[in-house]
């Protein structure tokens, strides 16, 4: 299983944006996820399309948005114009999921889906085919540092195993609290990609960290291969 490590910006230290991003990639990032909130789905406001801009002029590195906003439609041009390389959405935010996931791809960008714990999967079983990744939430999202959901790790379970009976290839992400302690059950449960803010950008070394994230949640999905044979 190829794993991916998508360090979160949101409590990173954004006085210093591009040291950041550039100790995350010396530790083999394999995207950088960006979190737009916009105050009204989430309690909180961050980033717009100008912040995938600015990165984009300095990387090529895939750039994760994770749209925490109401009509994401609106967003689609701006971010794809700005070099976005993948939207994320929330069914919980629109009525027309299937249609905003058709507008993604068409803009030329990878297309995903985030359910919130309280989520049922069944909210993007109809839609498993326009799906370039499914995010399943391990938080409420708004705020980076919050404690890990655990039920999570079920609802990964049983994530995987949606995407293997429909035989898709969609990356399937987790985040919030995602760290040491949690990404190898993660792993073993059939994540492969796996955002981690604080416990990357809050840690001593995150070049460091981002190596050894790698490390636990493959030796965890070697596990969790070995399991299901
Ligand atoms: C939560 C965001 C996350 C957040 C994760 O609303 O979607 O991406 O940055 O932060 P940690 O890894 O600190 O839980
Ligand atoms: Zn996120």
């Amino acid at each position: 299983m190829t794993v991916r490590i998508a360090p979160s910006l949101l409590n990173s230290d954004l006085a210093r944006l591009k040291d950041e991003v550039e100790r995350v990639l010396a530790g083999g990032a394999d995207m950088i996820h960006v979190d737009v909130m916009d105050g009204h789905f989430v309690p909180n406001l961050t980033f717009g399309a100008p912040l995938v801009k600015a990165l984009r002029s300095f990387t090529g590195v895939p750039l994760d948005c994770h749209l925490m906003v109401e009509h994401p439609e609106a967003y689609i041009e701006p971010f794809a114009e700005a070099g976005a390389t993948g939207l994320t959405i929330h069914p919980e935010a629109t009525a027309h999921l299937e249609r905003h996931l058709t507008e993604i791809r068409r803009h030329g960008m990878k297309a995903g889906a985030a359910v919130n714990p309280a989520t049922p999967l069944s909210a993007v079983e109809e839609v498993v085919e326009e799906l370039d990744l499914l995010l399943v939430m391990s938080v409420n999202p708004g705020f980076g540092g919050q404690p890990f959901w655990d039920p999570a790790i079920g609802k990964v379970r049983r994530a995987r195993a949606l995407l293997d009976a429909r035989k898709s290839r969609a990356m399937l992400e987790v985040d919030g609290g995602v760290a040491r302690e949690t990404i190898g059950q993660l792993a073993a449960a059939g994540a492969d990609t796996f955002v981690a803010g604080v416990a990357i950008f809050g840690a001593p070394d995150p070049t460091a960290e981002v190596r050894e994230l790698r490390r636990l949640a493959q030796a965890g999905a070697a596990g969790g291969k070995k399991a299901r044979k």
